[in-house]
């Protein structure tokens, strides 16, 4: 298999271009399963696992790296700081909690997992309820000055954000003494982003893509599915190369053997064929829609920049 490429952070880091979702589920059962399938990928050959403290699975990623036999520093570890924290802990309380889900001194990267501030009963991350923004909750320039301290600190080798808008990081810079290395959004062929492509590009933020191959619904896309049989790959493997050969890392999460070696060995696309994928864009939300109010998460469209 051909070495996974990396890609490099305004910090100088080498991040590993294609990682493994962290997101299984909401019942503990299912976090507890991650434990398998994430052993199954790192002996696969993955070196760079997205999990959040929101998803239940940081223990399940220690579990799995200890039964792996992989020393730490061979992996690049990225965990999220909550929504439902700032106000209530310092950034510095929430990276220590997700350290010691994860059994580590340092994550590689600490992202701010939303914008928005919003209630969670203390339930952990199995909680499904309504999701409610906070009010006079600290605002995301606020909590990221003390993730800015966790990046001098150490504790957090690499620091950046999720689900940011253009319209979110212009208010962020404005305050920011640290550019973010990382902006995590969704992104897949229906949802290219290129206004926001092109923000990240000019300041020096790497993009990383989650929901990267689309669902089934772009994975069955008539082009990316000619492209499929043209190249002799999956879907799949077409959608995560044209991310790729963007410059965008891709998360994708799989718990089957067969498909986590796929998503990790891709073909190189001419550069014709990447066009017909970005063409391929339509503006549509998969993972993250807002509601038939134009709500996500608590936040208004507009609030969000989308
Ligand atoms: N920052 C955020 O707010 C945020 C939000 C959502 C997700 N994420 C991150 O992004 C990761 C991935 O997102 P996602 O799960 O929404 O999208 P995804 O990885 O594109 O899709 C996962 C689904 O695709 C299937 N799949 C994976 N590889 C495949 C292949 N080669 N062929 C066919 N099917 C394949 C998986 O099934 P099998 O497991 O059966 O293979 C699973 O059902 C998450 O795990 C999480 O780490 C972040």
């Amino acid at each position: 298999m051909a070495a996974v490429p990396k890609f490099k952070l305004n910090t100088g880091a080498l991040i590993p271009a294609i990682g493994l979702g962290g997101w299984s589920g909401t019942t503990k059962e299912q976090h507890a399963q991650a434990t398998t399938w994430m052993l199954t990928a790192l002996k696969n050959g993955y070196r760079h696992i997205d999990t959040a403290w929101g998803y239940g699975t940081e223990k399940y990623v220690a579990e799995a790296i200890k039964l792996s036999g992989i020393p730490r520093e061979e992996i690049w570890i990225t965990t999220k700081l909550p929504w439902n924290h700032p106000g209530l802990k310092t950034a510095e309380e929430s990276l220590d909690d997700s350290l010691s889900n994860l059994n580590t001194s340092y994550v590689d990267l600490y992202l701010l997992h939303w914008p928005q501030v919003i209630d969670w009963p203390d339930e952990g991350p199995e909680y499904q309820g309504p999701v409610n923004p906070r009010a006079n909750a600290p605002t995301f320039n606020e909590t990221w000055a003390q993730i800015e301290e966790l990046y001098k600190k150490g504790k957090a080798k690499n620091i950046g954000v999720s689900n940011f808008s253009v319209k979110n990081l212009e208010k962020l810079l404005q305050t920011a003494k640290i550019t973010p290395a990382v902006n995590q959004v969704e992104l897949h062929p229906y949802l290219a982003q290129p206004q926001l492509k092109e923000y990240c590009d000019a300041k020096g933020i790497v993009l990383t893509a989650y929901t990267p191959t689309g669902y089934d619904i772009v994975r069955s896309d008539p082009t990316i599915v000619e492209l499929a049989k043209k190249y002799k790959v999956s879907p799949a493997q077409i959608i995560l190369a044209w991310h790729v050969a963007r410059g965008v890392v891709v998360v994708p999460k799989s718990s089957n053997a067969s498909r986590q070696r796929d998503n990790l060995n891709l073909p190189t696309l001419s550069p014709e064929d990447s066009q017909r994928v970005t063409s391929l864009n339509r503006d549509q939300r998969l993972c993250n829609k807002p509601d038939e109010h134009g709500i996500v998460s608590g936040w208004s469209v507009e609030q969000m920049g989308w």
